[in-house]
Parts: structure tokens; sequence; C-alpha cells
């Protein structure tokens, strides 16, 4: 994987980039970072996943073989953290109409990721799935979260419908490994359940059982998946700086914040990395939107993620990009070599101003397109990188999440703030429980009640 942060500097970009100066001032808290991340290193357990999983995996393994032989679906139920790795990692290793593909093909189970309670779209699964045939992984680290629990109750519900008491075998939990409701239930019933080991958030989850189980029933190389982060690591605990893609991501990310740069594209030039670039937006925002550092003080810090897609972004966001405000930095993922080669063929067409296209490759347009891009990108003043996958392939895949794990951890260290929390996401979820009646937060609900008194005149019922 290559990591080119050229165009984060004022000499390529101009003076809406970042000078020497810049850089090497906020070089000097490298070494603190880099103690801080040594010292902390046994709390922040995601990083030691590469490592201590060979039975895990092993076991992961066997259970998705006897998934595979018995189902026809895997359905995924979680939210945030608890489903936004299995989606990364699906569409970023695998054909992109998968459950369309005839099974011989895809060699396992359809694959579903239910990560809302949007009714209609709950009910659109159920309508094209059997549940009898379908084993469903519910993915929960709380164990509480109000959305996990809605979707268990209802397939529960559904599963004791059709199947009377022999539905065991149809979910897998995934939760701590005793605190939650979850927890509860998974020991009540005897559900097959995983652990999410302490010390390994949400957001950091993707590459123990919350993301894995996936990878094995999708027969995902995870031996690959894990040794792509292992090699990652590697570079990404060096103490120099200009050898640690991930210190330099994290510096120059927050060189740029100290400017007013508040927005952080993620922009990848492959459909299949759409769901990473959405993976990344949950933990560059949940990890660094804080509103108090670590000594108390009121920070309000963090950067604003945006997905976007290229090539078809193209013709939405990048007018903004070029010619809008100096208030984001643009990341292009690009892919050196497709899984597919697709020749533009020879057709008989007439307008000859079209014929430069016939026997060339998509492969070469979409890299010519990011490259213009970049280009005119670079041209209009705006600060962006690139991130050179070699292949979508487990390997790859593994390296990326750990890369952004690495960099957030570490701009968490330069920004002086807990990455690892999210009181903002609590409040909500503690005001949807008192919404819902739950009891021990009727005080929630009345605080609730007294805040929604809503002026009329600036309402319009049309
Ligand atoms: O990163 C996080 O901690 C959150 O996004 C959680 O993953 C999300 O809120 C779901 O929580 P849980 O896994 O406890 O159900």
């Amino acid at each position: 994987m290559k990591i080119d942060f050229n165009n984060m500097l004022e000499k390529n970009v101009g003076k809406h980039g970042l000078t020497e100066e810049q850089i090497n001032k906020m070089s000097e808290k490298i070494p603190m970072v880099h103690r801080n991340m040594n010292e902390k290193k046994a709390s922040m357990a995601w990083r030691s996943l590469p490592y201590n999983q060979k039975e895990i995996v092993a076991d992961m393994k066997a259970q998705a073989q006897r998934i595979n032989a018995d189902f026809e679906n895997f359905v995924v139920l979680g939210i945030g953290g608890s489903a936004l790795g299995s989606k990364a990692l699906f569409t970023g290793t695998k054909h992109l109409k998968y459950n369309e593909i005839p099974r011989e093909k895809r060699g396992g189970v359809r694959f579903y990721v239910v990560d809302n309670v949007d009714p209609d779209g709950i009910n659109a699964l159920l309508d094209v799935i059997d549940v009898k045939k379908t084993c469903f992984h519910v993915i929960t680290k709380s164990g509480n979260t109000v959305e996990t629990m809605s979707q268990f109750m209802i397939v529960l519900a559904k599963l004791k419908e059709e199947l009377g008491d022999n539905y065991k075998d149809n979910i897998v939990i995934t939760t701590d490994k005793e605190n939650g409701i979850m927890k509860k239930i998974s020991n009540q019933y005897g559900f097959k359940t995983y652990t999410v080991p302490d010390g390994v958030g949400g957001r950091f989850s993707v590459l123990c059982p919350v993301g894995l189980l996936s990878a094995a029933v999708l027969n995902i190389d995870i031996d690959a998946l894990l040794g792509g982060a292992a090699a990652m690591d590697e570079a990404c605990t060096r103490e120099n700086l200009w050898e640690n893609p991930a210190y330099m991501y994290a510096l120059l990310y927050c060189a740029a914040m100290e400017s007013g740069v508040n927005i952080s594209v993620m922009m990848p030039y492959a459909d299949g990395l759409l769901n990473m670039a959405e993976w990344y937006a949950q933990l560059w925002a949940e990890s660094l939107g804080k509103h108090y550092s670590n000594d108390g003080s009121e920070v309000y810090t963090g950067q604003t993620p945006v997905r976007a897609l290229g090539v078809t972004d193209q013709h939405s966001q990048v007018q903004l990009y070029t010619e809008g405000p100096f208030d984001k930095i643009i990341a292009f993922v690009d892919v050196e070599e497709f899984n597919t080669q697709l020749k533009i063929p020879m057709v008989p067409i007439d307008v000859m101003d079209a014929a430069y296209l016939q026997g060339q490759t998509l492969g070469k347009l979409i890299a010519s397109e990011m490259r213009a891009t970049e280009y005119a990108v670079t041209k209009s003043g705006k600060m962006n990188m690139r991130i050179t996958l070699s292949r979508m392939d487990a390997y790859n895949i593994g390296a990326m999440f750990f890369l952004l794990e690495m960099a957030t951890a570490a701009a968490g260290e330069l920004l002086e703030i807990n990455a690892f929390d999210q009181p903002g996401v609590e409040e909500g979820k503690i005001a949807t429980f008192a919404l819902m009646g739950r009891e021990g937060y009727e005080k929630k609900a009345e605080e609730l009640n007294q805040a929604s008194d809503k002026d009329d005149q600036f309402i319009y019922n049309v």
C-alpha cells in the first residue's frame, strides 16, 4: 500500500497547504504521542487482534462451515461499529452483486447487514429471506443497544413462529463477556456466543469476532486479513515520524485542523470501497469529535467526515471541492489492479470524437479520472492525499483498517482527547430509552418533554 501525503504541503497546493514550519511545530509532539501509544497499548486491546486470535479464528472457521452448510442466508444485526466493519469487509473483497450470483459461484450463503430500524428496510429483508434458512449474527458490545435489541426481538419472534423451539442454531451472538442484556439472553437460551474483548470499542472491533465471523462465512482469507493488519502495525508502531504513516496522517490532519480545515473527505475510486469510507467516517467522527480534552477543558474538537465516490461524485461534489472553501482534506483512494479487466470495445460509431475510447480499459479510465481530479483539486489549492491499494483483497483491506485505526488513535493523542469514548452518542441512547418508556429513565423523559417546546411560528404545515 502506498500513502502519499505530498499534496498536503504548501509547496504543492499553495498558501492553503501546510508549511514546513507547521509540520515541524506539530512534530515536536510526536515523542509524546509515541510514548502515550506505548504506555496505553494494553488498554488499546484492538492493537493485539492481529496476533492473539488463533483459537477463536479456528472456532469461527468451523462455525462458518456449519453456517454455510446448513443455511441459505447470513444476516448481521447490529449498528455503528458492530455493523460497518462487516459492510466494508464484504464489499471490499467480494463480488459486487454477491447475493445475486448463483450459489456455486458464491461458495456460501447470501450475506446481509441490517444496521437500522427502518420498518420498511427490515420488512423488505424479511420479504426476501426464509428465516428458517437464515443464520442471524447479533452483535452488540454493550448488549443494550435499542436498535439491535429490537432487530433481535423481531427476528426471534419470527423464528419461534416458523420453527417452534428449534431455532437455537439460527442465532449466534457477539457481545461483552459479562455485561448487558444480550449476555443474559445468550446465557438463558444457550446460543453460540463470541466475546468482544475488553479494550476493543465498537468502531475498533472489526478485526475481532464482530467482523471476523462475517469474514469466515464469506470465505475471506482471515489469515491474510490479519496479516495485512500486522504488517501495517509494524509500520505504525515505529518511533520515527518519517517511517510511520499513521503518525504522519495524524500530524498532517491535526495541523490542518488548527488552520480551520474541519472536513475530512474520503473518496475511493472503487465501488467496493465506499463502505470503507463509511466505516472511516464513523471511526474519525466518533473518536475525535469531543467537547472536552483530557484535562477537562472545553475544546469542541473534531473533523466532519464526508464519504464520496470516484468517479460518480466528480459530477456532483467535486465542483465544491475545487471551487469552494479551503475547509477540507480530500483523501483519494485508488486501486492499482482491479479484479476485472473490462475493455471498451470497438463499436461502429460514426462520431469519430469517441473513437479514442475504443480498445482502452475501464481500469485505465478510472485511474485517469482519479489522476485528473487529483490534479484539478491540487491546482485549485485544496489539500489532498492518496492511499493506493495494490489490489482489493483481504490483505490490503486488513492493512487499511489498521492504518486508519492507528492514525485515529495517534490523532487522539495529538489532540489530547479520549478517542475511545462516545459520551455524545450515549446521551442520545439514554434519551431514546426514556422516550420508549424504559423503566428507570423517567427523569430523562421529563427533561425531554420540557425541552421539546417549539415555536409554531417557525413551523410550516403545507
Ligand atoms: O463505536 C462505538 O462504540 C459505537 O458506534 C457502537 O459500535 C454502536 O453504538 C453500537 O453499540 P453496541 O455494539 O454496544 O450495540
